[in-house]
């Protein structure tokens, strides 16, 4: 039986949520729903989480006087909550901390060292802590980093444990060129091909200063780069969820154009050294900004996953966030136009027709019905990241069903119970087929729908979206 395995970044501890994390873990979530009325719930596993080490979230511990474990247990279980509040069906929760995870990756680069794929080093360079990372003369604008202006990188000198990445970039080009390894969009895929064939190099994979962190087994006096066991997570959850050890590998990684280098070229690395399978697709979609400018502290613009929930309910967020634009670009999100869009996408558009054709159906046996089957260009749409389209495609049914009503005007027919039930019958088989398509995205109104308009006695109910 074919198996779906999707994760998406786990996030940093060092700041709370905001919606571009939830952007990416709503992409996942509404994935993981689709493929589990395809393949049933067994066979798919849905996993998200949180990163904890390193020296970013020891320097925002510190700045709370909290120690870092302390730290992530406060902010981990925001996450958490987040997710909650959006409906989020993850099957796990993964944390770094986990101290199955910490005995796995050490086992993992104990492997690696014992095969001649790690060595010792010195590196230099300039360090950039927001993005955890060193710097390349490419990365810095200004001699800074172009994503954390406000934070000098730190000049580092120290022995290190480097892995041969470069011995492995020619298999791994192969194998994303060969399709093995699907990188998407094809932009994405183009711009790791091309930094592969400018040569790279060896990466240092161990921290002498960080103490936040897992040991490297053969020396303790160095933790693991933060990136390199965050990246085994992908793996690790397989090993410590009870009875999914079969999931790996994983089918699709999603995350943003931000990190692609990390899980495109790294991260394969790591795996064939690792001697283990490689993930069958990343797909890396574009950043949004937020009526037109970047989300940062700075700006006071960063939004909250509650508030958007507090404001259109846990459905309308999710719609209006993933109606907003194509998934895969980069976009924007107009909060100033959710409130029109809202009102008239749900409040009115399926609001209505719901609320209109459920007053009609009262007192009459309208007889059970189940949806069709998925069509294929749904199922193709769906797996292949069109969620803007998926969304269209539907609200254009709904529009098809108004123009029908509107022409029918069954309301006319209230003397005539038969020609009144003849009349809806296309409307409430059609509700019925929507509701299954908008189960993966609205899981809660498509629940409503179903149970309302696939039964024999159909009820007038409140209304689903009440207008703002
Ligand atoms: N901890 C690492 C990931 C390790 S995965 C092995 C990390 N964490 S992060 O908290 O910085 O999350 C980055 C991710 O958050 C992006 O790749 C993307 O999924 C999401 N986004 C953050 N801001 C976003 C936007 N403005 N737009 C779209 N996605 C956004 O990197």
């Amino acid at each position: 039986m074919q198996k779906y395995y999707v994760n998406t970044p786990i996030y940093y501890v060092n700041d709370v949520p905001h919606v571009g994390h939830l952007y990416t873990t709503l992409a996942a979530d509404v994935l993981a729903r689709y493929y589990r009325i395809k393949l049933g719930h067994e066979n798919v596993l849905f996993v998200t989480g949180t990163d904890e080490h390193g020296a970013k979230v020891a320097q925002a511990a510190a700045q709370h006087n909290k120690t870092p474990q302390e730290y992530a247990d406060e902010v981990a279980p925001v996450f958490q909550k987040a997710w909650e509040a959006t409906n989020i069906s993850h099957d796990y929760f993964m944390r770094t901390t986990h101290h199955e995870h910490k005995k796995i990756v050490q086992g993992i680069l104990q492997k690696m060292y014992d095969a001649g794929h790690i060595y010792k080093g010195v590196y230099e360079g300039l360090y950039c802590v927001g993005c955890e990372k060193f710097l390349t003369e490419q990365d810095m604008v200004n001699g800074k980093c172009p994503l954390h202006p406000n934070q000098e990188p730190i000049q580092q000198k120290e022995d290190n444990y480097f892995f041969k990445l470069s011995s492995f970039g020619a298999q791994v080009k192969a194998k994303i060129e060969s399709g093995e390894l699907e990188v998407q969009p094809q932009s994405r895929r183009n711009e790791v091909l091309g930094r592969i064939e400018q040569g790279i190099e060896d990466i240092s994979i161990s921290r002498q200063g960080v103490a936040w962190g897992i040991q490297i087994p053969w020396d303790t006096s160095q933790t693991v780069y933060v990136w390199v066991e965050a990246l085994f997570n992908y793996y690790t959850a397989t090993k410590i969820i009870p009875g999914k050890e079969d999931f790996w590998p994983n089918q699709l990684q999603l995350m943003a154009k931000d990190i692609v280098w990390f899980h495109a070229c790294i991260w394969p690395a790591l795996l064939l050294a690792a001697e283990l399978k490689l993930p069958k697709a990343i797909f890396a979609h574009g950043f949004f900004t937020i009526n037109g400018q970047k989300m940062s502290k700075s700006l006071g613009n960063v939004i909250a996953p509650q508030e958007l929930v507090d404001t259109y309910g846990a459905d309308g967020a999710r719609y209006l966030l993933l109606s907003a634009y194509t998934f895969g670009n980069d976009g924007d999100l107009a909060l100033d136009k959710f409130t029109d869009t809202y009102n008239s996408d749900l409040a009115n558009g399926l609001g209505n027709l719901v609320s209109r054709t459920a007053k009609l159906c009262e007192g009459l046996n309208m007889g059970e019905r189940t949806p069709l089957e998925f069509s294929e260009k749904y199922k193709n749409r769906m797996e292949h990241y069109e969620f803007k389209e998926v969304l269209d495609d539907i609200w254009a049914k709904l529009a098809e069903l108004d123009k029908y009503f509107n022409h029918t005007m069954p309301w006319k027919l209230k003397d005539s119970p038969e020609a009144l039930k003849e009349a809806l019958l296309p409307v409430v088989q059609g509700l019925v087929d929507i509701a299954a398509e908008l189960e993966p995205f609205m899981p809660q109104t498509a629940e409503k729908m179903s149970k309302q308009f696939t039964s024999a006695a159909i009820g007038a109910v409140e209304p689903y979206f009440t207008r703002i």
